[in-house]
């Protein structure tokens, strides 16, 4: 058995060896489990990847003139556990570009022209650190991070973006560092919840370096995270209006100013107890109205029936027989209606005036 054992690990070092041997693309550099091929002017991955040991841990492609990955090109490097894509002129990703790279730990896409036609990085499951810095992304898809649940850092530095949208990070629960440097953050309403989100993932020992205002202009310079939350609370004022709109309408006011039609206009500084005894002015007067409304229903009651009431009498006038409210003293018990009839000069008076 151990003659077996020896001959067996033998074999697999011969293999091991064989690999290495046949799996360095000439323009590479190959050493240990990493394919080196840095700045050789690749303009596709074909020639790299026909040659490629298919046990490469590392592959290493930056500063290439690589412009498009395809969707099944990457499709049988399941051993790869760190792939370099930075510095290379990839604009657009197919959804499945790295579906086939179930391995992979660590993609560094930084400083190419992803721009903002970035599709999902579905498959890549065990994915523990993604660097998208320096790419002039505008924004990031609804879902863009979905299943990266191992992903503890993460760098967006170096982008066009302006706001995030809490639900796209929802889903990093392991996330531990994150790199928000060198973007033109404006710090209004659609950043508030992104806000909030980061203030939990600090509170669990997560890392976020800085998310400096670049708007309103009160606020340039200043990092999002020392801005109180109070001055976000215009933001509830009314969430359908600012909550809901895209990123493509018109940006929500900031801070201290309302939304009016077509601008923005400075807000009167209104605190919170004053925002309360308006709340409460507004029920006192609906517990007013309503007693009012029912003062009048009753008046109302009071007159038909007055009214009612009199033509009753008149009939019975007209008949010929004796009225009891006129002969009050000498009171008939057995008829109930005319007994009422003396109560019916009450409301008159509220008649006169409704
Ligand atoms: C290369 O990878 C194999 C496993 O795939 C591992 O046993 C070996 O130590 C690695 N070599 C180096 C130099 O990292
Ligand atoms: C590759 O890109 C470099 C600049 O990064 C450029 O100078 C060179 O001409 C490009 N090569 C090809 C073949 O496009
Ligand atoms: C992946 O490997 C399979 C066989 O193992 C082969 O048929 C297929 O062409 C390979 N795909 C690529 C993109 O190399
Ligand atoms: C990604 O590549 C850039 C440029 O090649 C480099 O500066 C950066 O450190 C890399 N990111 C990571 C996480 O290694």
């Amino acid at each position: 058995l151990p003659v077996c054992a020896a001959l067996s690990s033998l074999v697999l070092v011969l293999l091991g060896l064989l690999g290495t041997a046949h799996g360095c693309p000439g323009v590479c550099n190959c050493y240990g489990n990493t394919t080196d091929c840095s700045g050789v002017g690749l303009l596709s991955l074909t020639p790299v990847l026909s040659l490629l040991d298919q046990d490469t841990i590392t592959l290493r492609l930056p500063q290439n003139n690589l412009s498009s990955l395809g969707d099944t090109e990457l499709s049988n490097l399941s051993s790869l556990e760190l792939l370099d894509l930075s510095q290379n002129r990839l604009s657009a990703l197919q959804p499945g570009a790295f579906s086939g790279l179930g391995g992979l730990r660590w993609l560094n896409l930084s400083a190419n022209y992803l721009g903002i036609r970035l599709e999902t990085f579905q498959g890549l499951w065990r994915l523990r650190g993604l660097d998208l810095s320096s790419n002039g992304l505008q924004w990031l898809p609804k879902g863009l991070l979905d299943g990266l649940q191992g992903l503890a850092w993460l760098s967006l530095a170096g982008n066009r973006l302006r706001a995030l949208d809490r639900a796209t990070f929802e889903p990093l629960l392991g996330l531990q560092q994150l790199q928000l440097a060198g973007n033109p953050w404006e710090c209004d309403c659609k950043l508030r919840d992104f806000k909030h989100w980061m203030e939990w993932m600090i509170y669990r020992d997560g890392k976020v370096d800085a998310v400096q205002c670049s708007l309103p202009g009160d606020l340039k310079g200043r990092d999002i995270r020392s801005v109180p939350a109070e001055m976000f609370s215009y933001c509830l004022q009314s969430p359908t209006k600012e909550g809901a709109s895209g990123f493509g309408t018109r940006p929500p006011c900031p801070p201290g100013r309302v939304s009016s039609t077509d601008e923005c206009v400075r807000q009167r500084y209104r605190p919170v107890s004053v925002r309360r005894a308006h709340g409460t002015q507004i029920v006192a007067g609906v517990v007013c109205g309503t007693v009012c409304v029912m003062m009048v229903v009753a008046a109302t009651y009071g007159c038909v029936y007055a009214s009612l009431m009199a033509r009753y009498q008149r009939e019975m006038k007209s008949r010929g027989q004796p009225l009891m409210a006129e002969t009050s003293a000498e009171a008939d018990p057995e008829d109930g209606p005319k007994i009422k009839a003396t109560t019916i000069v009450l409301p008159a008076s509220p008649c006169m005036r409704y």
